[in-house]
């Protein structure tokens, strides 16, 4: 029998088993499933994005969408075999508006990180993560609490609410969005990032 939701859990697998049914908002509603963090537990590196997106809800896996790939390969770039990072989202559940037959991201509100904080707690207490990228800049609010624009913090380092080190960096679905120059600087910018947490990591 389940646990209810709100018990804390004892590990890590009994985490992910409560938060697949977990109903802390609304948005546990429309999304196919809960899309829990994947990788492995011991490494020293958490990577935390938004919210899963759709190929994410369907499959059942962060990243694996087009910012996902975007991610991957420049995490291998950098050097880091994403299978050994822990790769997870700040809210568990995908966002969306339809629109005819199509699902369109939405990105979730304060609201729906506050509820999912929960579950990137208990995320966090098991994982104990050397260091964690932040990307973009729903990851970067809901790890630090602030909430300025990422411009000016992005290639810095800030305290999670738990006191790790948090690297801050772009989004890559925002990447996917820019054009030309704006494009190329902010994909070099992210790969710098991801250098660095290579460097920090080793
Ligand atoms: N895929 C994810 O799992 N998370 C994001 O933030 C974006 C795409």
């Amino acid at each position: 029998r389940p646990m209810p939701d709100d018990a804390t859990p004892e590990t890590l697998e009994q985490a992910a088993a409560q938060a697949s049914h977990c109903t802390r908002c609304e948005l546990c509603h429309a999304a196919t499933q809960t899309v829990w963090g994947q990788g492995n537990p011991r490494t020293p590196l958490m990577i935390v994005g938004e919210a899963p997106g759709d190929q994410e809800d369907l499959q059942g896996k962060p990243f694996v969408g087009p910012a996902g790939q975007l991610l991957r390969q420049s995490m291998e770039k950098a050097g880091i075999d994403p299978s050994r990072a822990w790769l997870t989202n700040a809210v568990k559940h995908f966002r969306f508006t339809p629109r005819g037959k199509r699902r369109i991201h939405q990105t979730p509100d304060a609201g729906h990180v506050e509820a999912c904080k929960w579950w990137l707690t208990q995320e966090r207490g098991f994982i104990q993560p050397r260091l964690t990228l932040a990307l973009g800049a729903t990851a970067a609010r809901a790890l630090t609490g602030n909430a300025k624009p990422l411009t000016p913090r992005r290639g810095g380092i800030e305290p999670a609410f738990d006191g790790g080190d948090t690297l801050i960096s772009w989004h890559p679905s925002l990447i996917l969005r820019l054009r030309d120059d704006a494009k190329e600087q902010a994909l070099h910018e992210l790969q710098s990032d991801l250098a660095r947490a290579a460097e920090m990591i080793s």
